[in-house]
């Protein structure tokens, strides 16, 4: 097999590449990724020289360039994680969210339609995607394999998008796909962008800690390994044209999450109860913000046997501790560009 795994050099897909190269020596794993500034090759160090591995410096939008690549290698399967990942980015910038997202899709699902004509038999393309294309929930209910697709922010809508386009080439080539929606995801890895690794960066500065508007939003938090294992099942065992929900069952309230991260960063560090918390700042909302997202991962409990096996008070603490001993780590991702994100969004 000659796996394709696009934005493997980001968060989850470091961790799916990871799983993939050391558990899979048979396969080879070719990680494709253009290094945008959420892309980090320092997220895969240790397995730069596995014979299995290899990276490609590429753009998932220049169709040239993935052309070739694809008359080159004769990828088998794909594993497609490459996106613009983050909300607040796509309310400021949302025409490269269509570009990476949608365009970028396109382009994979073509060249890998042309690459095997009609011969698709033992191939799939693999397409990672979120529960944020279902919109909101009230204060009840789950988002199912069923609920219907109602986006709210530029970067659900190119997410859903990019998830008809898959769907559909399945439905008009027979393209044989699955596709997996998953919640928030948190661990190590995770640029400082998102909330978990955001606010143990800005307790490690004694920055404040901006919650938006009431911080009565609830997530559903899913350990980054426990999703790689669920993606290595899917990938294995899951039916062509099926989608497949995980999630952590695991709903948190924002304020209560960042009281609990809190908490666990002040015993650490050794500091007074309460220190961090006093660092906690409401700020003004989120525009269009999703009031609640929970997965019923029910089907994919029942039909592959997958479910979460770390509970989020140890995955967090785990986090944290990694964060802690990788400064290093956080102190180039946060220098440069990052600076300047910050300021714009919070300053
Ligand atoms: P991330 O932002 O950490 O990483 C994205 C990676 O894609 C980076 O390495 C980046 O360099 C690369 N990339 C971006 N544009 C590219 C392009 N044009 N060509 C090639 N590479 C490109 O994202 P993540 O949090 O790891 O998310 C990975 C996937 O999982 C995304 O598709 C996202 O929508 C989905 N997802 C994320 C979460 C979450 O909580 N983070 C939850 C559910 C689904
Ligand atoms: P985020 O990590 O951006 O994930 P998503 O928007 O994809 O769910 O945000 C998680 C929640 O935390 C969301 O309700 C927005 C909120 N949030 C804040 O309150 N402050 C922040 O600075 C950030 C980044 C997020």
């Amino acid at each position: 097999m000659k796996i394709l795994i696009t934005g493997g050099a980001g968060f989850i897909g470091s961790h799916v590449v990871r799983l993939f190269v050391n558990k899979y020596p048979n396969y080879q794993i070719f990680n494709l990724d253009c290094l945008t500034y959420a892309g980090n090759l320092e997220n895969l160090k240790d397995l730069e020289r596995n014979a299995n591995y290899t990276f490609i410096k590429a753009d998932i939008t220049d169709e040239n360039v993935i052309n070739k690549l694809f008359a080159k290698h004769q990828f088998t399967d794909i594993i497609h994680l490459a996106a613009e990942s983050h909300v607040d980015r796509s309310i400021t910038d949302p025409l490269a969210f269509v570009k990476t997202n949608v365009i970028g899709t396109m382009i994979l699902l073509n060249a890998f339609k042309t690459t095997w004509q009609n011969n698709f038999e033992g191939k799939r393309f693999y397409h990672i995607s979120t529960d944020e294309v279902y919109g909101t929930l009230g204060e009840t209910g789950l988002f199912t394999e069923t609920t219907s697709y109602d986006p709210n922010s530029p970067y659900s809508a190119s997410k859903a998008s990019s998830d008809h386009f898959v769907r559909a080439f399945g439905e008009t080539y027979n393209l044989p796909y699955i596709i997996t929606n998953c919640s928030n995801n948190y661990g190590q890895n995770q640029f400082p962008e998102k909330l978990i690794p955001l606010f143990i960066n800005n307790i490690l500065n004694s920055k404040s800690l901006p919650v938006y508007g009431d911080g009565n939003y609830t997530r559903d938090w899913l350990y980054v390994k426990d999703h790689a294992l669920a993606i290595d099942l899917a990938f294995h065992k899951g039916k062509n044209g099926e989608t497949y929900n995980i999630g952590g069952f695991n709903e948190w309230k924002n304020i209560d999450l960042v009281k609990l991260l809190c908490q666990q960063m002040d015993e650490k560090l050794h500091k007074p109860i309460r220190t961090s918390e006093k660092l906690i700042t409401y700020v003004k909302d989120r525009p269009g913000h999703d009031l609640r997202y929970a997965i019923d991962a029910t089907k994919i409990k029942n039909e592959l046997g997958w479910e979460p096996a770390v509970t989020f008070e140890e995955g967090l603490s785990i986090t944290i501790d990694w964060y802690l001993e990788n400064e290093q780590w956080l102190n180039n991702v946060t220098s440069g560009a990052y600076q300047n994100y910050y300021q714009k969004q919070y300053i």
